[in-house]
């Protein structure tokens, strides 16, 4: 229950899940442990071979205010659909700097304050990481963080999450590539932190070294147990990863355009590369947008889950996690 259990847990104040997710804000994957992604994961496979008809009392009479401060293609709108799938219904605020109070200066504590008088949950996206969690501590009904600046995107991470498990039938035991920038890709961050939570775990990590995960996030996952093996050419990519997970270069978090433009393609998943390096198995991930990373020949390829699976289940996890947040 939001603001029952609170713990001081690596630097972060969060409420743990502890496989109660009832009136719970989702800010980080730190607050989940491995019977909690089950559950949301068992949940999700539920309501993902379930007909659309057959789930629209779950949310009749709930309100949703999707607050997105960042633009958003997938996170806005599998929110959106996750959240109208189920009964419910939305008030929907994009680029809130331009349409909302906050032109006129109000407070995000004061907007935060107003949307729970109206709804019954908020999913909020803002540049300045901390901010979901400022606002969950604020207000009494659930955030979910749709993603902080540079901190976290906890449900993307679960997404991806459930994707490899949906696969494998396994979180455990994997082996893995993380792709691009790793130092400013939020996906990142929470993916790394909830593949740590499982044991057995190799990540290799492929940036270049502007890029690379910082010292400090490195070792906190590590301390974890997961393995990092940092690879500075697509060379040393092992051929029996079970997935690769490219990302882009995030232009929005370089002040120096010219760094942008020079880092931006260091790395691409070409046809040539998954040809040399990636086996049968291998999941082919990304959370998208791609911005020339991957080459579109490749999207046609069985093992490419960016532009179909991955982004599905995104709809599918949120509508698993609204489940399990307002109905329990
Ligand atoms: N994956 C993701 O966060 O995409 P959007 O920015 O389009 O929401």
């Amino acid at each position: 229950m939001k603001g029952v259990v609170v713990i001081n847990f690596q630097k972060n104040v969060v409420d743990l899940i502890c496989s109660n997710f009832k009136n719970n804000d989702i800010i980080s994957l730190d607050q989940f442990d491995q019977r909690s992604i089950l559950k949301l994961f068992r949940e999700t496979a539920q309501i993902k071979k379930t007909n659309y008809k057959k789930l629209l009392n779950i949310l009749k009479g709930k309100l949703a205010a999707l607050v997105f401060f960042e633009p958003s293609t997938r996170t806005f709108s599998s929110h959106a659909a996750a959240f109208k799938r189920l009964g419910g219904q939305t008030i929907e605020h994009q680029n809130p700097n331009v349409t909302s109070s906050a032109v006129k200066g109000e407070s995000i504590e004061d907007a935060a304050m107003m949307h729970q008088q109206y709804c019954d949950i908020l999913v909020i996206r803002h540049p300045v990481k901390g901010t979901a969690k400022k606002v969950a501590e604020k207000i009494n009904i659930p955030v979910i963080n749709a993603g902080d600046g540079v901190g976290e995107h906890p449900t993307q991470a679960l997404l991806d999450m459930f994707t490899i498990w949906e696969k494998f039938k396994k979180l455990t035991g994997l082996k893995g590539l993380l792709a691009g920038d790793l130092l400013n890709g939020r996906t990142v961050h929470s993916l790394l932190r909830g593949l740590s939570i499982f044991s057995g775990n190799t990540i290799y990590l492929l940036s270049p070294k502007e890029l690379r995960l910082s010292k400090e996030e490195f070792e906190l996952y590590e301390k974890r147990g997961i393995k990092l093996v940092e690879i500075e050419s697509a060379k040393q990519i092992p051929k029996d990863c079970h997935f690769w997970y490219w990302t882009r270069v995030q232009k929005e978090r370089l002040s120096d355009k010219n760094i942008y433009e020079k880092l931006r393609l260091s790395f691409i998943l070409s046809k040539k590369l998954v040809k040399e390096r990636a086996g049968k198995e291998t999941l082919l991930m990304h959370p998208l947008p791609r911005v020339g990373e991957i080459e579109n020949e490749i999207d046609d390829d069985p093992r490419a889950v960016y532009l179909t699976t991955e982004v599905k289940n995104g709809m599918f996890v949120r509508m698993g996690l609204f489940k399990l947040i307002l109905q329990g």
